[in-house]
């Protein structure tokens, strides 16, 4: 049988539709949080992917498809502007294809979608990592497949580190800690659900605007628990959900310090009440448990959920602790790009595409279905041009490859160097992309996962 229960909770929120898990799930916080296995910088990687039984729910296998067979796949530590290669070897039965999000990439090792590695194959992808220190994550990113190929966990995160943040006061070993937010739902047996998984039919309708499990993993873990100390704490926070969105807020209430977004630190910190999250973004934050009772719990929640979406995870203040980390008053230098060095405007378009010839409905960008050969843009290398994206129908997180870019919007001001603007439905916003580094040719595209595989894509060629 199906999974049961898809009911369409299209909102402002979240675009999607909900599974429901058959499985029991857990009760929240009981679970520890893992972390995941961490490669320290040299100058070659060796990934296998592949399938692998773990222990999500208490007591039931799932099987995964995994880096390294791990989900999240081990993080990769790289230092600012020391080149890596990394060999991904495709033990799976289906092609694969792996994009560095947010990585100033050459374009034959970015990952394009029809880029793929053959089951059985290897390929060696070339990272220059010429960029500030940051929280990247790698996914797969294959045409088609995208959604059901990063839910199965095929995500791990990419850190790069440099001089700049390492002369920073900021909490650090132990007290760094990486959180992978990604919602699923369970058959009875622990296997992920997925509608097309489950072969059930009309799915591309039921579905098409994206699925939203029941059950939030925090790196792999439902609901899970870390104790801590009361001291600062820094997390770098990555939504990898495929169709989820999340406002995240502390129960009891304590503010989220901002340090950094999708591509480095700020140039200075901002306080926030709640995170609003949006898939594939990053949020480098500290939170400072000190203001806490040894003793007490601390609860992630989503103030965009309802049931056990409410919940993320929880931090239990475990004993005292000595802290010098500290959060500066100023962080990284940014070079603010002004609308005056654009030397060329578009407009981009991300709406609901009318019935194809087989009756199903895609998405688009300006009216087109996403086609491998048709080029949308061509910037010059160098050159700083101003894109306005606008969202229709849903809420789409606009993603955009190579080129980091500053959001206009002045009620957002503090959001650094992006790669991934977050829009609700009938939001227009504008941005500053700098096409430096590589020439050729790049996609962007929504990452609601689901939207992308139903042709929410296009490309850009820098010439
Ligand atoms: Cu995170 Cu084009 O992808
Ligand atoms: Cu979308």
């Amino acid at each position: 049988a199906g999974p049961s229960g898809g009911g369409n909770i299209e909102t402002e929120s979240s675009a999607g539709s909900l599974l429901r898990s058959t499985a029991k799930l857990p009760e929240p916080f009981t679970v520890p949080l893992p972390i995941p296995a961490v490669l320290k910088p040299t100058d070659r990687h060796n990934l296998t992917q592949r399938a692998a039984q773990v222990e999500i729910l208490p007591g039931l296998k799932t099987q995964i498809w995994g880096y390294d067979g791990t989900f999240p796949g081990p993080t990769i530590e790289s230092r600012r502007g020391q080149q890596i290669v990394v060999r991904h070897r495709n033990a799976l039965a289906v092609p694969v294809v792996v994009h560095l999000h947010g990585g100033r990439t050459p374009a034959d090792s970015d990952g394009y979608p029809t880029d793929t590695i053959a089951p059985g194959r290897s390929r060696d992808y070339t990272y220059p990592l010429d960029q500030p220190a940051t929280t990247l994550w790698y996914h797969d990113h294959t045409m088609d497949f995208t959604g059901p190929q990063v839910y199965r966990g095929l995500a791990g995160f990419h850190l790069i580190r440099d001089d700049v943040e390492d002369g920073l006061p900021l909490p650090r070993g132990e007290r760094e800690i990486p959180l992978m937010i990604a919602d699923r739902a369970f058959g009875e047996d622990g296997a992920f659900l997925y509608p097309s998984m489950d072969g059930m039919p009309g799915v591309t309708s039921e579905f098409m605007s994206g699925v939203l499990g029941d059950c939030i993993l925090v790196n792999g873990a439902p609901w899970p628990v870390l104790e801590v100390s009361a001291t600062r704490y820094r997390f770098r926070i990555l939504n990898a959900s495929n169709a989820r969105r999340y406002k995240l807020k502390l129960d009891p209430p304590a503010p989220i310090v901002q340090i950094g977004s999708d591509l480095g630190l700020l140039a200075a910190p901002v306080e926030h009440d709640d995170l609003t999250i949006a898939q594939a973004e990053r949020f480098d934050v500290v939170i400072d448990f000190s203001r806490y009772d040894v003793g007490q719990s601390v609860t992630l929640t989503n103030r965009l959920g309802s049931g056990g979406t409410k919940n993320v995870m929880r931090f239990v203040v475990a004993r005292k602790g000595s802290d010098d980390s500290r959060i500066p008053d100023q962080l990284a230098e940014i070079e603010p790009l002004s609308r005056s060095q654009a030397v060329v405007q578009r407009q981009f378009v991300f709406a609901r595409n009318g019935p194809s010839h087989h009756g199903t409905t895609t998405w688009a960008v300006n009216g087109q279905a996403f086609a491998p050969d048709t080029i949308l843009a061509e910037p010059a290398l160098g050159s700083v041009e101003l894109w306005k994206l606008r969202a229709q129908n849903v809420p789409h997180p606009i993603h955009i490859h190579l080129a980091p870019f500053q959001v206009q919007d002045p009620g957002r001001t503090a959001t650094g160097w992006k790669d991934t603007v977050d829009l609700s439905s009938g939001d227009e916003a504008e941005v500053l992309l700098r096409f430096d580094g590589y020439r050729g040719k790049y996609v962007f595209h929504c990452h609601n996962l689901e939207h992308e595989d139903m042709m929410m894509m296009a490309n850009f060629r820098v010439q």
